[in-house]
């Protein structure tokens, strides 16, 4: 029989985070683990005959085994037909793009995002439903339920298919289609932006450095920016994508891409620079000698959407996750479109741009999107820029001081305390969520505050409610300190605090970040007591 029935016993740690299940490899290599996972997402789903699956990952360490082993079980499930990327390769974005344009009825991801990959290194593995989007929270539930008591796996016994080559092969009745992992990714944008414009832009001799950060990102960048818009070869850096990303930590911000820093504020620092994520999702943009905060981003896109032609008629209104600075909701009001605060994680938007509430996202890790995808995306933000460079004829930084002038500046940074003991984690969050009650009204060492709370969101597309999203602690001059634990960490627990002071006066230059916030900080640590508590003196990253 080709399709063989296999005996196993359950994995009881197989909860999907905010970004599906990510786990060392060592913990994915052990035996029937992946499957496992597999298995419990094939059972939650139902019957597959006619139906259409993606899958591609970033191209880390495990990528090939895993999309060998996902094809033979889809086999086994009965798929029709599984479209896999080239080599296994395809951007998170790439997978939302294609599960879209074949209306594929959802989609596998393989990646660790930002994670470090090598065999000592981070996987993951996460579902994406017929939108495009991650799947909801009552179905990872239900994929981790029955994670817990499978008993068998099912799964073909037929041989590897050659990833490499394009073409399609059959597996056990199941049509395996190879396909270019840039294609139908590249053709999405070509509606979007105004890719004349752009190549005259580059023919006029703007330069751009875009870091691929040895990670997914370098494929899909080479081939549009360099292969279509004539960016000049070598534009794009760290291109190919490698198993544990070179030792580079593909996580774009100024700590991460400190090679790209190091260009841009250079004296022959190039127009431009950005850098994506491992799995291409995220997007850091920088102008010459200027960094620009991902909240700010947000910002200068929803002000100008109407100079790029996808965006041209307008937008429906914007959301951010809750922690992401309030720039964004300024530009709305001025817009007079809706502005949605969300919990942290991009399945939040996905509802909103489904019932066309909003047109652009984003949060504060440097991740941007719109309706194009159900994912943020990289390129795509970066693209945006460009177009809206040569739509305009401003700099990257007039863009960005001119939302100030415009808007005032929101102050913003991210303080994070990696790998804390997660009872030391617990304990603190759990002492900020007791005093929340007795803060409003009080003054804190000079600081009056107006609200505290755990964020709530109601989901205004569903009904449903999701709880205990973040602690917030709003002063009376509109001043934010956020504290949560990250859900995408795997080794301990990481804390974030996330400290944001509106400064009205653009002109002002003393608004440094760090010194700037520095009332906040100390707020934070008088509320939370993270030195005590953490052993930490310092953050292990401020972004
Ligand atoms: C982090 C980011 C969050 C993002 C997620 C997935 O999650 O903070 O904005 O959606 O990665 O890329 P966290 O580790 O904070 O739970
Ligand atoms: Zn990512």
């Amino acid at each position: 029989m080709p399709i063989q029935t296999l005996p196993t016993s359950p994995f009881h740690d197989q909860r999907p985070g905010t970004s599906g299940l990510r786990k060392k490899v060592t913990v994915f290599a052990q035996k029937h683990y992946l499957e496992n996972f597999v298995q419990a997402l094939f059972d939650v789903l139902p019957d597959a005959s006619g139906l259409t699956l993606v899958v591609g990952g970033d191209g880390r360490y495990y990528n090939r085994v895993a999309v060998q082993t996902i094809l033979r079980m889809a086999a086994a499930k009965g798929y029709a037909r599984v479209l896999v990327g080239q080599g296994g390769i395809l951007s998170t974005p790439a997978v939302s793009a294609v599960i879209r344009a074949y209306g594929a009825s959802g989609g596998i991801v393989l990646s660790a995002s930002h994670n470090p990959g090598g065999p000592d290194g981070d996987f993951g593995i996460k579902y994406n439903i017929g939108n495009g989007g991650p799947a909801p929270e009552k179905v990872t539930e239900a994929i981790f339920a029955r994670s817990k008591e499978l008993h068998e796996i099912r799964i073909s016994d037929g041989a590897d298919i050659a990833l490499d080559v394009l073409g399609d092969t059959l597996l056990d009745g199941m049509q395996v289609s190879v396909i270019d992992s840039v294609a139908t990714y590249a053709e999405l944008m070509r509606t979007l932006f105004d890719f004349d414009a752009i190549r005259k832009l580059f023919a006029s001799g703007f330069r751009l450095r875009y870091d691929a950060m040895n990670a997914v990102g370098g494929p899909y960048a080479k081939a549009i920016l360099e292969g279509e818009l004539g960016a000049p070869a070598g534009s794009v850096v760290n291109a190919v994508p490698l198993e544990d990303f070179g030792g580079l930590h593909p996580d774009p911000n100024p700590v991460n891409a400190e090679d790209l820093i190091g260009h841009m504020f250079a004296p022959d620092a190039p127009d431009m620079g950005a850098a994506s994520d491992g799995d291409a999702d995220r997007n850091m943009v920088v102008g010459r000698n200027f960094v620009v905060s991902p909240s700010d981003s947000l910002a200068v896109l929803a002000a100008h959407a109407k100079l790029v032609p996808g965006y041209a008629k307008g937008l429906a209104g914007v959301a951010r996750s809750m922690p992401t600075s309030t720039a964004a909701d300024r530009v709305a009001k001025s817009l007079g479109i809706p502005c949605f605060e969300t919990p942290t994680g991009w399945k939040f938007f996905g509802n909103l741009l489904d019932a066309d509430k909003v047109t652009l996202c984003g949060e504060e890790s440097y991740g941007t999107g719109s309706n194009h995808v159900r994912e943020k995306d990289g390129l795509w933000a970066v693209l945006f820029w460009i177009n809206l460079v040569a739509a305009s004829g401003k700099t990257v930084e007039a863009l960005v001081r001119e939302l100030w002038t415009e808007h005032g500046r929101c102050v913003y940074s991210r303080h994070d305390y990696e790998a804390i003991p997660t009872d030391k984690a617990d304990t603190l969050m759990a002492g900020l969520r007791a005093s929340l009650s007795s803060l409003p009204g009080t003054t804190v060492g000079g600081c009056a505050i107006a609200l505290a709370d755990d964020f709530a969101y109601t989901d205004p597309v569903d009904g449903s409610v999701s709880q205990k999203q973040g602690v917030r602690v709003i002063l009376t001059d509109g001043s934010r300190v956020v504290f949560r634990l990250s859900g995408t960490g795997t080794e301990g627990a990481t804390l974030r605090v996330y400290l944001e002071r509106h400064e009205p006066d653009a002109s002002r230059h003393d608004m440094e970040a760090q010194t700037a916030l520095k009332p906040l900080v100390d707020l934070a640590e008088t509320l939370a007591h993270i030195r005590a508590l953490t052993g930490m003196e310092q953050p292990s990253v401020m972004t």
